[in-house]
């Protein structure tokens, strides 16, 4: 049960609005069906091995969990949405592997200091608010000479310029909130980490999304799966003009990057960031 959200303090309050947010449309089905493949590019670049622990933060239904314990690790997946972890542990099943799934804050992970191998984040940790909370937990729970593995959508990719689109329609973030599409910003990780990490490898890469017939068909079908979307709508519900504008524009960002010819065709640019934790 999630709590009132008026009893709870300001940044409480935006967990909890998240929670929900992540918990409405159906992610773990938009995971599935449109980039199934960043965790297994995650996994790729993380490379780890049977009996490691791995943890996955901020991990939905497991988009890199599973292929992570496909490799004979022992892998924990956490989320702040417990809501998504159904639908990972019947992928998880079907797929024959076990993953233990946890509800977890980025910020405030419930795991003793140093217990993983391998920390990873495939579009997750991005959106927990406060950066550098979220930065130092990611490294408190990794072994010194562990590696850490994260995927994030760029500030001037696709996501990032739809996170920007979508930015007048939903309500200013409390102070000290960050925005998501910062983890895409090699300098940032890199002042969030500092030099507790060495060997970082950035790589600026795309993911071809072909399952939309029109930029109309893509922007429905995000109205109807991703929660940050339908939050956008749900806080213009009874103003008509700004819908039919955000509908316009959303529209008009696929067509801006349509490279498809008889259907829509996106390439979706993310930061692929591998790091170790340096030993004290
Ligand atoms: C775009 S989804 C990515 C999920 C999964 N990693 C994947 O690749 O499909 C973002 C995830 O971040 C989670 N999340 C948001 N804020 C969080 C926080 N403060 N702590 C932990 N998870 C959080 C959401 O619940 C959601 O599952």
């Amino acid at each position: 049960m999630t709590a009132p959200t008026g009893t709870l303090d300001p940044a409480q309050a935006l967990k909890a609005r998240h929670r929900a947010m992540w918990a409405s449309g159906d992610y773990p089905t938009l995971a599935r069906e449109v980039i199934p493949e960043l965790g297994s590019v995650l996994v790729g670049a993380c490379a780890p091995g049977p009996g490691e622990r791995v943890l996955d933060v901020a991990a939905g239904s497991g988009n890199a969990a599973i292929p992570a314990a496909m490799t004979g690790a022992n892998v924990v997946a956490c989320d702040l949405t417990p809501e998504l972890f159904a639908a990972g542990q019947e992928q998880a099943a079907q797929r024959g592997v076990e993953v233990q799934w946890r509800e977890a804050d980025a910020e405030a992970l419930p795991f003793a200091d140093e217990e993983f191998d391998v920390v990873l984040s495939c579009v997750g940790v991005m959106f927990a608010p406060y950066h550098q909370a979220s930065a130092d937990e990611l490294l408190r729970v990794c072994r010194p000479g562990g590696r850490i593995g994260l995927i994030s959508w760029t500030p001037t990719g696709f996501i990032g310029q739809m996170f920007a689109t979508m930015k007048p329609y939903v309500p200013t973030p409390p102070p000290g909130a960050q925005p998501p599409p910062l983890w895409g910003d090699e300098h940032h990780v890199r002042t969030l980490f500092a030099d507790r990490v060495s060997d970082v490898v950035t790589r600026r890469q795309t993911v071809t999304v072909d399952r939309f017939a029109t930029p109309e068909a893509f922007r429905d079908y995000f109205k109807a799966y991703y929660g940050p979307t339908i939050a956008a709508y749900r806080g213009i519900a009874e103003q008509p003009a700004r819908i039919a504008t955000l509908d316009t524009e959303l529209a008009d960002l696929a067509r801006r990057n349509d490279r498809g010819d008889t259907t829509t065709v996106l390439d979706w640019e993310y930061q692929l960031l591998t790091a170790r934790k340096n030993h004290r």
